[in-house]
């Protein structure tokens, strides 16, 4: 079967790279796990490099693309990993949940191969989002509020869960779709978006002229000039950390 990121991560490298601040965040999480599962790793962002990582991977264009020094990779799914029961100190997931097909079999097995901790990135479905998705692609807003777990499910998996806001730096050098907030011409260019799983499986391209209209008459700046005064914003990104529910 032909698995989404096969199809769209042909390029995936290129525009996805580790921002150095969440990536701080994320080591905080993970402190003091000596070795780590990390599921639905893609290319290798955020996986520690100073201690055991194996990495868990479905796509075979997202395993090709992963540089010769990170850590080794197994093909599997999160639904099924192929480890047995508390073989990780911790399991990371960053960004993935909302494309594994049973979320539920996913975050149990992550309880089920971790023995301290379980981190996991995500997009709060409750958050109202930014202007991309607000005035433009209302059904990117749609879709993920469908396919992202409510933050109440991820704490209800594990134990001690606790959720982090993670602001998204004006600059955020990983490409994801809250990325460009505060450099909405980025969202014009083809490389950036392919990048982006909301973009790369959207049919409908048209907003984008409409937001090219507004950036060239100043109606987006009239409306969210405000924000280019910010460093960073809350635009829904959540880190949930806990311990394994089994091992309370
Ligand atoms: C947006 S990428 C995130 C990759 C990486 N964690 C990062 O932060 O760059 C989502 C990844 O989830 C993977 N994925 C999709 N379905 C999965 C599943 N059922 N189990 C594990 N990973 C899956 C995709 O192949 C893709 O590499």
């Amino acid at each position: 079967m032909l698995r989404t990121y096969d199809r769209i991560g042909a390029d995936y490298r290129q525009t996805r790279k580790e921002d150095p601040r969440l990536a701080s965040l994320i080591a905080r999480a993970l402190e003091g796990a000596r070795s780590v599962v990390n599921v639905g790793a893609g290319t290798g962002s955020y996986e520690p490099r100073d201690r055991f990582v194996v990495a868990v991977e479905p796509s075979d264009v997202m395993l090709r693309q992963r540089p010769p020094q990170a850590a080794p990779a197994v093909q599997a799914i999160a639904e099924r990993l192929p480890f047995r029961n508390d073989a990780f100190d911790a399991a990371m997931a960053v960004l993935t949940i909302h494309h594994w097909n049973d979320q539920d079999a996913g975050l149990w097995e992550l309880n089920r191969v971790a023995v301290e901790r379980i981190v996991l990135l995500t997009w709060d479905p409750s958050h109202h989002g930014f202007w991309l998705v607000n005035d433009y692609f209302p059904e990117f807003l749609e879709a993920d509020r469908k396919r992202l777990p409510p933050i109440e499910r991820l704490l209800n998996a594990v134990t001690d869960g606790r959720v982090i806001t993670v602001p998204i730096p004006h600059d955020c050098v990983d490409g994801f779709l809250g990325a460009y907030w505060r450099r909405p011409e980025a969202y014009l260019n083809a490389n950036v978006r392919s990048g982006i799983s909301s973009f790369a499986t959207c049919t409908n391209l048209s907003p984008l002229q409409r937001l090219a209209d507004d950036l060239e008459s100043g109606e987006w700046q009239r409306r969210y000039g405000e924000l280019l005064e910010e460093e960073a914003l809350d635009i829904g990104y959540r880190l949930v950390v806990g311990r394994p529910a089994n091992n309370s």
